[in-house]
């Protein structure tokens, strides 16, 4: 396993550019297949999984193209070829290729997905959706085999607001024979991206952003060139990382209403948070107020965001109730923050954190990307002048591009041990 070696201490200072979103590029890239011509991704994040996907399309037959921060997509050459194993299991997000398979090709085999497990993460109303677009479904061999002869508009009504099935259906529907309607929709910034290609691609989505989504399918879709939104998780990430070093960070490239939760929160703490048109500053406080943070489904407070949150939390006077309502076990991370010197107690979905004890160095290890940019924050706190060593470096790798040069570009003192 790499390391990223920690020496905190240092006030993060500086302008940190954040990079396309990687909850977007995910169902960006498969959602590309559904064309019949080129598709052009801008503002594509550096990250292992975006590799990943560019192996998965080759697979099925597509040509991908990468020159920097720029995907070229062409699906002319693509075909449903089974992937039962291999690189799906390596993402979760490669159950999109299900969505878009069997809306291109009426039929999908993809591994059942892997990726981040810090809890059983079902599938059931992605499949509750395929099916009620006139799909059959096996879950043979640890995969999900598809069929349809054609898909068939219909309502649909999400028994757990969910973004993957939220867009999966998406996926499957825009193609469709006739109107889908999703009810209880998710309103994740993603989502609202992924319609925006489609649409572009001359598909008739309508209603994203709200519980309500109506696809009106289309005889066929054509290639485009999308630009990615950026990424919120990322962008809130190097936010708590400044109020928590007493810095003072301008995070640029970012859309400030996606940030709006986490700003909120910050400045209940006491810490300077300034809206730009694409940027915002943080600026860190010697003193924050404890305050209690709810995860929830957008636009509340992101459960991706959360874990970082908590290694602010331990600095903040006074005690803090942090619970996740969107996933019920996604504190994996809090064991490795206590053996940083922080007192957090697990109460079911909730962690009790108690602050004002500074932090001191451990070796650490990483259980999922989130829970790596935790330890990457509360290492950034300790003022002992010892290093955190936190070990799982690929799965930060998964979801923050180019994390040690941009916290070295903020002066923070990080680096990376083989
Ligand atoms: C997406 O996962 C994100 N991943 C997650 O980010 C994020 O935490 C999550 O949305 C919630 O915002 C990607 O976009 C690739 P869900 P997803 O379906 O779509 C339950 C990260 O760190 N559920 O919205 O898988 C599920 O168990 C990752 O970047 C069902 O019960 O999340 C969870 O409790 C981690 N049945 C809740 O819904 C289903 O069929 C929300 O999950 C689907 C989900």
């Amino acid at each position: 396993m790499n390391k990223l070696m920690v020496a905190g201490g240092r006030p993060l200072k500086g302008t940190v550019t954040i990079s396309g979103a990687k909850n977007s590029a995910l169902a960006l890239i498969p959602a590309a297949i559904l064309a019949e011509s080129k598709v052009i991704l801008d503002n594509l994040p550096e990250l292992s999984d975006v590799e990943i996907y560019t192996e998965l399309l080759t697979e099925l037959g597509a040509t991908v193209e990468r020159n920097g921060d720029q995907m070229i997509i062409s699906p002319e050459g693509l075909r449903s070829v089974p992937l039962p194993n291999g690189n799906v299991k390596k993402l979760r997000a490669s159950y999109y290729l299900m969505g878009a398979l069997l809306g291109k090709f009426g039929e999908a085999v993809v591994g059942l997905p892997g990726g981040c497990n810090f809890e059983p993460r079902p599938i059931d109303q992605h499949i509750k959706g395929f099916e009620a677009l006139g799909a059959q479904i096996v879950n043979e061999g640890g995969a999900i085999h598809i069929r349809a002869k054609r898909l068939i508009g219909a309502r649909i009504y999400l028994d757990v607001v969910s973004v993957g099935a939220t867009i999966n259906i998406m996926l499957a529907a825009a193609l469709a024979k006739g109107i889908t309607t999703i009810e209880n929709a998710a309103k994740e910034p993603e989502i609202i991206d992924v319609a925006t290609l489609l649409n572009s691609m001359g598909a008739r989505v309508k209603g994203v952003g709200t519980e309500t989504i109506r696809i009106e399918g289309v005889e066929s879709l054509n290639g485009c060139r999308h630009s990615i939104i950026p990424d919120r998780i990322q962008a809130a990430t190097y936010m708590i990382a400044a109020a928590a070093t007493r810095g003072d960070v301008i995070v640029d490239n970012v859309i400030p209403k996606h940030l709006e939760a986490v700003s909120a929160k910050l400045t209940e703490m006491g810490v300077d948070v300034m809206e730009m048109d694409e940027a915002v500053r943080v600026i860190g406080k010697p003193e924050y107020q404890a305050v209690d943070v709810k995860a929830l489904i957008y636009p509340g407070f992101a459960t991706d965001i959360q874990s970082p949150m908590a290694s602010l939390l331990t600095q903040a006077k006074g005690t803090s109730i942090l619970t996740d309502y969107v996933y019920s076990s996604r504190f994996k991370y809090i064991p490795e923050l206590s053996r940083m010197g922080a007192s957090i107690k697990l109460e079911g979905r909730s962690a009790v954190i108690e602050g004002g004890h500074p932090l001191t160095a451990a070796k650490v290890t990483a259980t999922d990307l989130r829970a790596g940019a935790a330890l990457v924050v509360a290492g950034l706190t300790v003022t002992t002048g010892e290093i955190t060593e936190v070990d799982g470096l690929e799965f930060i790798d998964r979801g923050y591009d180019r994390l040690v040069e941009n916290l070295s570009l903020l002066g923070a003192e990080v680096w990376r041990k083989e």
